[in-house]
């Protein structure tokens, strides 16, 4: 029998990648293409869903190319992507209504402060598990139907209107306009999904004025989505699993029962833990939220996890090479970081697009204190990397405080995980080891494994996490005792940037 393989599609906020797997979970090839990012107003944040689909396509056919494997010899595809990031479409035309609105986009942050003071925070929490945040796709829906409503007819445009993640849209898409569909792990991200029912809960969409006609069907995130269109790689290759990027970093390293977590330093920075079949609730500084479902004979097996996101992580390294340009590449900031023994003094609060858990401060703006006119272009740096330690340090401080035992190590992913400075600041502010795999591409092998696991390709899901490969354990040094004593310096700017844009 000649060679088959596993195609991952992982749709991130700032770029959209193809990888192609051998029988052996081995990376065979990859292809990645950057995405626009559109700034229309401060606070706002936009992604033109021609340039995604146009750029997937892209993606995955150069990663054949380039692997010199035929399509017909992929036996299922895996998709994962950017979650919360939303859209409306004509399903005549396929062209979308308006750009997608971005996770990180604020601009529904006075719809949410309505309905805070409406007295709906408690109500939305029980019905999904998420905070009252501009955050989640509900607001953006509502704002995306209102705009399309200003000029044209609605009732006659709503039947010709479809709606979704980007999950969604590209699903559309690839299945040539049969498949409007999405996942349970995406669709929790949605503020409309009912995250005991599992579907569509009919009071929020009411509340956020959005017909069910134009939502998506549900499906369990392991299980068949449909066939891709011939006119997208020339054959039809079954799509077996669809993930939130968050959820399938957790499949991919392995976190299947309670308490197993890991964190994703990718655009911002994503802990979470798997609770195994329970909702577990934390007094609103965490989010509940779906892990994946298993399709079954009967419903889906859903299970569940608590999530801390932080909305800036990587996206403030970016920031320093595109926005501010004190460096023109990435893994510049390393060498700078550690050319200086301190921080001199300076904090940073990464709250470029207002602050996530455990704050959900809308209005928080990103802040340098502690600036002096010995300030070199080293500690802003310095800051910014140990910042993003911190934020993942109050999350892990909010996991512990509902948890009976505290966490003994962080497996971690993600492009920012690279920066060995970080990791080792990590440990050292957290007093635990941080476990970097070999591949940092942990997403995307989630989404292969989930589709390899759902189509029969592979049998022992076990095995495949523990052929992975761990390349670097840090361990906290025990004379850190200043960046844990920064801590709370760090914690008295992050108060200071809060209710900065009310
Ligand atoms: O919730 C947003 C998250 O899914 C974005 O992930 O990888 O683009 O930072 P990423």
């Amino acid at each position: 029998m000649s060679a088959s393989y596993i195609m991952a599609l992982d749709l991130g906020t700032t770029g959209n990648r193809a990888i192609i797997f051998d029988q052996t979970g081995q990376v065979v090839a990859q292809s990645y293409k950057e995405l626009t990012q559109y700034y229309p107003e401060p606070g706002w944040l936009e992604h033109d869903p021609r340039e995604i689909w146009d750029d997937i396509r892209w993606a995955a056919r150069g990663v054949l190319e380039k692997a010199k494997v035929p399509a017909s010899a992929i036996a299922a595809i895996g998709l994962t992507v950017q979650r919360e990031t939303c859209l409306l479409w004509d399903k005549e035309t396929g062209r979308p209504h308006h750009n997608a609105i971005v996770w990180q986009d604020r601009r529904t942050a006075p719809l949410c402060n309505e309905l805070r003071a409406a007295g709906k925070a408690d109500e939305i929490y029980d019905r999904t598990g998420l905070v009252l945040d501009a955050y989640f796709s509900a607001t953006k829906l509502a704002w995306l139907l209102d705009h399309i409503k200003q000029y044209t007819d609605p009732p006659l445009y709503m039947e010709k209107t479809l709606a979704g993640t980007v999950d969604t849209w590209v699903l559309w898409n690839m299945t040539g306009g049969k498949v409007h569909a999405t996942d349970h792990s995406n669709a929790s991200r949605t503020m409309l999904l009912n995250l005991q029912g599992h579907d569509w809960d009919p009071n929020l969409l009411e509340m956020f004025g959005i017909p069910r006609s134009i939502m998506p069907e549900v499906k369990p995130s392991l299980g068949l989505f449909g066939y891709t269109d011939p006119d997208f790689l020339g054959v039809e290759i079954p799509i077996m699993s669809v993930f939130g990027d968050q959820q399938a970093a957790l499949f991919g390293h392995g976190c299947d029962s309670p308490g197993a977590l890991k964190c994703t330093y990718g655009t911002g920075a994503f802990l979470v833990a798997h609770t195994g079949d329970k909702i577990l609730r934390t007094n609103h500084e965490l989010l509940s939220t779906i892990a994946w479902s298993v399709a079954g004979d009967g419903k889906p097996q859903v299970g569940y996890a608590v999530e801390g996101a932080m909305f800036t992580a990587g996206a403030c390294i970016q920031w320093l090479r595109d926005g501010i340009r004190v460096i023109s590449h990435a893994a510049d900031t390393e060498p700078l970081a550690k050319r200086i023994g301190t921080n001199g003094g300076v904090y940073f609060v990464p709250a470029l697009s207002g602050l996530g858990a455990p704050h959900w401060d809308m209005s928080a703006r990103g802040s340098f204190m502690g600036i002096t006119g010995g300030t070199r272009r080293e500690h802003l740096i310095r800051a910014v990397l140990e910042a993003i330690a911190y934020e993942v340090k109050e999350v892990v401080d909010a996991v512990n405080a509902g948890a009976a035992t505290p966490i003994k190590e962080l497996k971690v992913d993600g492009g920012a995980c690279q920066n060995d400075f970080l990791m080792q600041f990590q440990a050292d502010v957290l007093g635990i080891p941080i476990e970097r795999p070999a591949i940092l591409d942990t997403t995307a092998q989630g989404a292969a494994f989930a589709a390899g696991l759902a189509s029969g390709y592979w049998n022992d899901y076990r095995a495949l996490v523990a052929a992975r490969g761990i390349e670097r354990v840090f361990e906290p040094n025990a004379n850190a005792s200043a960046a844990r004593e920064n801590y709370a310096m760090w914690k008295k700017a992050v108060e200071r940037s809060k209710n900065w844009c009310e």
